[in-house]
């Protein structure tokens, strides 16, 4: 606990202050919309959302694609409640300090252990598929969740492209690691840089994993991971790397950054286990902004008819 490293992850009710309680209860009265009214009731300085809108989307209804009977979190929720560690670790004030970030030029180096590695730009990345609109549960570790309108398309679709090898077991991501764009890394007390994710190669392969380059149907924000981010819908958030450089494929299971920050905390598969507390809180429960009352959590945040088969055998409170 001394370790200032380990502060992500405050337990849940210093973030739910009051102002951010309010603040969520106002989405969900007023809804989208209500913007202005929005930012002036709660004296806060929303970052507006107009990214440019992502042509094309199709709609694909596969096990687990939509939530189906959830409503939608507002997309000011969305884009103004943030973890980004990189730009500050204030929830509230990643819109602004992510405002600007410069993502011209960009390209993912996919390599590793495959027949065909290649670094792809933007261009190549978004033409390699259909952009699918995914609307997934979100839980976050610390206790709060969302409902989210992804647009992307499955990983399995990208890895295929560079034909793993059999050796290739695990995927390791990386964010990018650039001080001067993300001003937060000049700082190395918060975490190792750059922020490092992984998954088992089976759940990388698994077609509810999907690469986001949009929410709302619009290209994505900074704050939620512009250009590209990861997205597991079953796993708690902070496995969802944000703004990713590097994919690759490799024979060992990679380091994570909140694995090696604290592991007894932060696990490697870091599946939604409501039977599996974490030391400092209960992960029985939730609170999904824009709502006042705790909900229970779900096993595998609800998708285990897609993805419990992945951990057949496995103790997965042991193993967390
Ligand atoms: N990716 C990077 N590169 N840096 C981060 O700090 N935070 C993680 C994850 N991805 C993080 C990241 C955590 S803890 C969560 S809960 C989600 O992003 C939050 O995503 P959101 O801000 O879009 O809701």
């Amino acid at each position: 606990m001394g370790d200032p490293r380990h502060q992500y992850i405050t337990p849940p009710d210093v973030y739910f202050n009051r102002r951010t309680f309010i603040r969520a209860g106002l989405v969900a009265a007023t809804t989208a919309g209500t913007a202005l009214a929005y930012r002036r009731l709660n004296g806060v300085d929303l970052q507006a959302v107009d990214g440019a809108p992502i042509p094309g989307i199709v709609k694909p209804t596969g096990p687990g694609y939509i939530a189906h009977g959830e409503q939608l979190t507002p997309l000011e929720s969305i884009a103004n409640y943030n973890n980004f560690y990189e730009f500050t670790t204030n929830k509230d004030g990643v819109a602004a300090a992510a405002a600007g970030f410069n993502t011209d030029g960009w390209t993912v180096e996919v390599g590793g252990l495959c027949a065909k590695p290649r670094t792809f730009d933007m261009d190549m990345l978004v033409r390699l598929s259909s952009p699918e609109e995914r609307i997934y549960r979100m839980r976050c570790v610390e206790g709060w969740s969302m409902v989210i309108p992804w647009v992307g398309y499955s990983l399995s679709k990208l890895l295929a492209a560079v034909e793993p090898t059999s050796a290739a077991r695990y995927v390791a991501f990386e964010t990018l690691l650039d001080p001067s764009r993300m001003p937060n890394q000049s700082n190395d007390s918060v975490l190792d840089w750059p922020y490092l994710e992984g998954l088992r190669i089976d759940e990388a392969m698994h077609p509810l994993t999907i690469l986001a380059t949009g929410i709302y149907g619009q290209k994505m924000p900074p704050q939620d991971g512009a250009p590209i981010r990861l997205v597991v819908p079953w796993k708690y958030g902070f496995k969802g790397i944000k703004s990713i450089v590097k994919i690759t494929l490799v024979d060992k299971e990679p380091p994570t950054t909140w694995n090696r920050s604290a592991p007894d905390e932060y696990g490697f598969y870091a599946n939604v286990n409501p039977n599996h507390d974490h030391p400092r809180w209960s992960q029985a429960t939730e609170r999904r902004i824009g709502e006042s009352d705790r909900r229970p959590t779900l096993m595998f945040n609800g998708y285990a008819d897609q993805v419990a088969s992945l951990y057949a055998g496995m103790d997965l409170d042991a193993q967390f």
